[in-house]
């Protein structure tokens, strides 16, 4: 359905958009391989069994995101809560943690999640990543797993992260970028684009986008490859979706059709120049 007013989505911005609503809406809690590729046995003890069979991240933004007591965090798309409960234990009673997640099943699974844990310094909100319902300058640290890649709009998610972040704040995310184009019948295929795949960028246009939305220090970390055993692990990946991988993916890229990175990157200090070319 499109909500422009010509009825005409130029960009399939909102087919994209509801496809990927549609695929996360009915999306169940499989089984623990996800969280247990990406997450220590003590990072998940103790969290509810249906919040580790729901996650659905491609790495684990939390390890990496060096975050200190007292912080206030907001998670992107924040799904069945996982990395909010555990950035929660890690910001302690006196830190906060906010999950967004356009789905209200996900915001209720990720609550009851959050109760079952007794966690009581992580909630979550409904809203879109590219709107997130937050002031500005309210939050310490960004964080998102496997959600940026969702958007066709990364510009304006990362902008409204950056507005949102206090200045000085920091961007942790995890996410998937793209060595080599996809075949087209992938890259158009809107179960792929679901599963974080066909929406990825390069290392190169990722880095430019965050230095265009504002952001500076901005360090990019491969953590791991991501080919087709990969893809199997997930329930977005149909028997379907993996025959035409193998096909269409040359036989080499099958252990490695993208790559798990990273991202770091500051918001700048009041008065700090912003990133780009110097004036005068
Ligand atoms: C791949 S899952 C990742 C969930 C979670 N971060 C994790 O690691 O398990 C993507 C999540 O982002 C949400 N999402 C996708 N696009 C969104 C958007 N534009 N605004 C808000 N949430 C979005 C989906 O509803 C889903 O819960």
């Amino acid at each position: 359905m499109s909500s422009h007013p010509m009825g005409t989505d130029l960009l399939q911005q909102d087919t994209i958009r509801d496809a990927v609503r549609e695929t996360y809406g009915s999306v169940r809690p499989s089984d623990r391989r996800v969280a247990e590729r990406f997450y220590s046995a003590a990072e998940l003890d103790g969290l509810p069994d249906e919040a580790v069979r729901v996650a659905l991240g491609v790495g684990n933004p939390v390890r990496h995101a060096d975050l200190r007591a007292g912080e206030t965090v907001l998670d992107l798309g924040s799904g069945g809560g996982i990395d909010c409960l555990i950035a929660a234990r890690a910001v302690g009673p006196a830190g906060d943690v906010i999950g967004v997640d356009f789905l209200p099943e996900m915001i209720d699974r990720a609550g009851r999640a959050a109760t079952q844990a007794r966690i009581p310094n992580a909630r979550f909100m409904v809203g879109e990543i590219e709107a997130p319902p937050l002031p500005d300058a309210s939050v310490d640290v960004i964080i998102s797993n496997g959600v940026i890649n969702l958007t066709p709009r990364k510009v304006r998610v990362l902008a409204e992260a950056c507005r949102i972040l206090r200045p000085g704040g920091r961007l942790a995310l995890v996410d998937l970028v793209l060595e080599h184009d996809l075949p087209p019948e992938i890259a158009t295929h809107p179960a792929a684009w679901a599963g974080c795949l066909s929406g990825a960028l390069s290392e190169i246009a990722l880095y430019k986008g965050l230095r265009r939305a504002g952001f500076r220090e901005v360090g990019i970390q491969p953590l791991h490859g991501f080919g087709i055993g990969e893809c199997a692990l997930y329930p977005l990946f149909s028997e379907g979706l993996l025959a035409l991988l193998r096909s269409r993916v040359p036989q080499e890229r099958h252990d490695r059709i993208a790559q798990s990175v990273f991202v770091r990157a500051r918001k700048p200090h009041e008065g700090e120049d912003l990133p780009g070319r110097a004036r005068g």
